[in-house]
């Protein structure tokens, strides 16, 4: 029985193996460490993965599928259209799920289906280079997909013939890349810039091979359209820029296009090994239909001002990302991951706001499917003295009566992780309950995102008020959520497993964050408000006894003391009525 762990990147994929003690990196049938995370549709109806697909990029742009991790398991519904407009491939929204249309096979394909391809190959070809059936894995996904993204990524597997003994979230994997290196303690930030995302993370970690370690990923933060491709595209536009300077009759075509996205990306490679480059730009077709060259030097310093925007925006998010977090003093170490981590100035930037020199012992690429490796050593209890935490990043929650929003599992809490709260009921014998599973920061359960939903029925006939019902949320390993709600007494039981949620993307992460933020007063006095209408209409037996008006101050006084509403508002009115009965005594 073999595993293998799987860093299956928007722009390449990367697969390691147990070998003794150490790690390895496998090579794909061409030699290289790097599999080029493309398929390819010929006109033959053949299935081309990899670098030979890569190559048909501009031969047959309709039938190469490249980036597709962006898409997969999300809804159509959930997709922009800005996000596909520019593709050369057709990206078919018209079913519930994203897919891709291609028009060599005439055929629809579901995303995972692509990603299944690819994990083919890396099944076939490891089983090649390592000698034995390879049948189980660990795969890498970034922290911020949701439950339907890391569901069709194990399908993805399943349909290749591996098994996911987990999933693991990238940052946590660079991490443990370093198991093996020996004893590290302390706050860690890991950077990871790649082809297409940007993701920051800080983990504090205990590592000593000799004795129990222990990960928990505090926060993380990024942008996940931020990568090499803008480097590229930024040197692209230049290009093409001196060339209609230099060479005003020059014809831009699809084809020279292709030809200069693939020169901008050699040039930014060159420029992280060297301090100068001299660019060849050769037969640009002209109007005349003759063709033309042209020469350019570049020096280090130039491709960081074509492309200063970029590094500010980097500079400004690992800036927020500490403000918010960590201060300097308490960094521990950095960790850069990712082929653009390779820029120069990508490197200076995380040394000047953190004032700490990378670990640079392992290669950037590789570093993240080492780590998947050494988790699958963990949960194949090998090592079964590691103990590993990520965060989730938006609050957990139910709604409760009025629209008002319960916290279950507050944003940032380790994962896996379990909580209870205690709810009851509205009406005197009621029987059943919805429950709402809500993902957000809003104090206002509707104006957050709805995940899913269930009844449980079988409640005990009581009073309102009396009945105990515990609602857990769990999030296990592989960060999907499973929703339980039972009534004590009667042990009647539902529970639900959440595959239909919506997915999360940073910038929305981010976006319901600020909302929150921005809604934080006026949603308080929503549920203040509604809190107060309520209580007045349970109280009707007390007016007699004192005026609507002091009810009201006295709830008002009462809520101004209470900091945070994650409590059933059942028990609150309970609470209130108990303080009522207090101050009337008063009076
Ligand atoms: N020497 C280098 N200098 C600058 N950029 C580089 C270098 N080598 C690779 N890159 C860039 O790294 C990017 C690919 O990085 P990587 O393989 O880590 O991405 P990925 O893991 O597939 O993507 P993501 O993490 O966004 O899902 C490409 O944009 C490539 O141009
Ligand atoms: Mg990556």
């Amino acid at each position: 029985m073999n595993f293998i762990g799987i860093d299956l990147g928007t722009s390449n994929t990367v697969v390691s193996f147990k070998k003794g003690e150490k790690v390895e990196t496998i090579l794909f049938d061409d030699g290289s460490r790097l599999l080029p995370s493309v398929v390819s549709v010929t006109k033959n109806k053949t299935l081309l993965i990899g670098n030979s697909a890569l190559s048909k990029k501009k031969s047959n742009p309709e039938n190469t599928f490249f980036s597709t991790k962006r898409f997969i398991g999300r809804r159509s519904s959930n997709v922009k259209l800005k996000e596909y407009a520019q593709l050369p491939y057709k990206v078919d929204v018209s079913q519930e799920l994203v897919g891709l249309y291609s028009s060599n096979l005439k055929k629809r394909f579901e995303i995972h289906e692509i990603a299944a391809q690819i994990l083919i190959k890396v099944k076939e070809s490891a089983e090649k280079y390592i000698g034995t059936n390879v049948d189980k894995c660990v795969i890498s996904v970034p922290a911020y997909f949701d439950n339907n993204q890391r569901i069709a990524t194990k399908q993805a597997a399943e349909i290749a013939g591996l098994e996911v003994i987990s999933l693991v979230n990238e940052p946590t994997a660079a991490l443990l890349a370093f198991l093996n290196e020996g004893s590290y303690q302390g706050n860690y930030i890991v950077f990871d810039l790649g082809g297409g995302t940007f993701d920051i993370s800080l983990i504090e970690a205990d590592i000593d091979i000799e004795k129990k370690s222990f990960f928990e990923v505090k926060a993380t933060k990024g942008d996940s359209k931020l990568g090499g491709d803008d480097f590229n595209y930024l040197i692209l536009q230049h290009f093409v820029e001196e060339i209609k300077k230099k060479l005003p009759n020059t014809k831009f075509d699809e084809k020279l296009l292709s030809y200069l996205r693939e020169e901008s990306e050699k040039l930014k490679k060159q420029l992280s090994v060297e301090e100068y480059v001299e660019v060849d730009l050769q037969n640009l077709p002209q109007k005349n239909k003759s063709v033309l060259d042209l020469q350019m030097t570049f020096t280090r310093k130039d491709f960081e001002n074509i492309c200063s925007d970029l590094f500010s925006k980097i500079k400004n998010l690992i800036k927020k990302f500490i403000n918010e977090n960590i201060s300097v003093d308490e960094i521990s170490n950095v960790i850069l991951v990712g082929g653009s981590s390779r820029m120069k100035k990508f490197a200076e930037i995380v040394k000047e706001l953190t004032n700490k020199e990378p670990l640079v012992s392992l290669n950037p690429d590789e570093i993240v499917s080492y780590g998947c490796c050494q988790y699958a050593l963990i949960r194949e209890n090998k090592e079964p003295s590691t103990f590993i935490s990520d965060v989730t990043p938006l609050s957990l929650g139910t709604g409760i009566i009025d629209d008002v929003n319960s916290v279950i599992i507050p944003a940032n809490s380790a994962v896996p992780c379990s909580r209870t709260e205690v709810y009851t009921t509205v009406y005197d014998n009621q029987e059943a309950i919805d429950v709402d599973v809500f993902q957000g920061e809003r104090q206002i359960a509707s104006e957050n995102i709805l995940l899913g939903n269930f009844e449980l029925r079988g409640i005990e006939k009581a009073e309102r008020g009396v009945p105990n019902i515990e609602i857990t949320f769990t999030i296990d390993l592989d960060g999907i959520l499973h929703c339980e709600a039972e009534d004590v007494k009667t042990k009647s039981k539902k529970s639900i497993f959440i595959s239909n949620s919506f997915e999360i993307s940073k910038e929305e992460i981010s976006l319901l964050r600020e909302e929150a933020l921005k809604f934080f007063n006026s949603d308080k006095e929503f549920v203040n408000n509604s809190l107060i209408k309520r209580y007045s209409a349970e109280l009707k037996p007390y007016r007699n006894q004192s005026s609507v008006a002091e009810l009201l101050k006295i709830s008002n006084n009462y809520l101004e003391g209470i900091s945070n509403i994650n409590i059933s508002k059942e028990k609150l009115i309970n609470k209130l009525q108990e303080k009522l009965f207090q101050n009337q005594k008063k009076l």
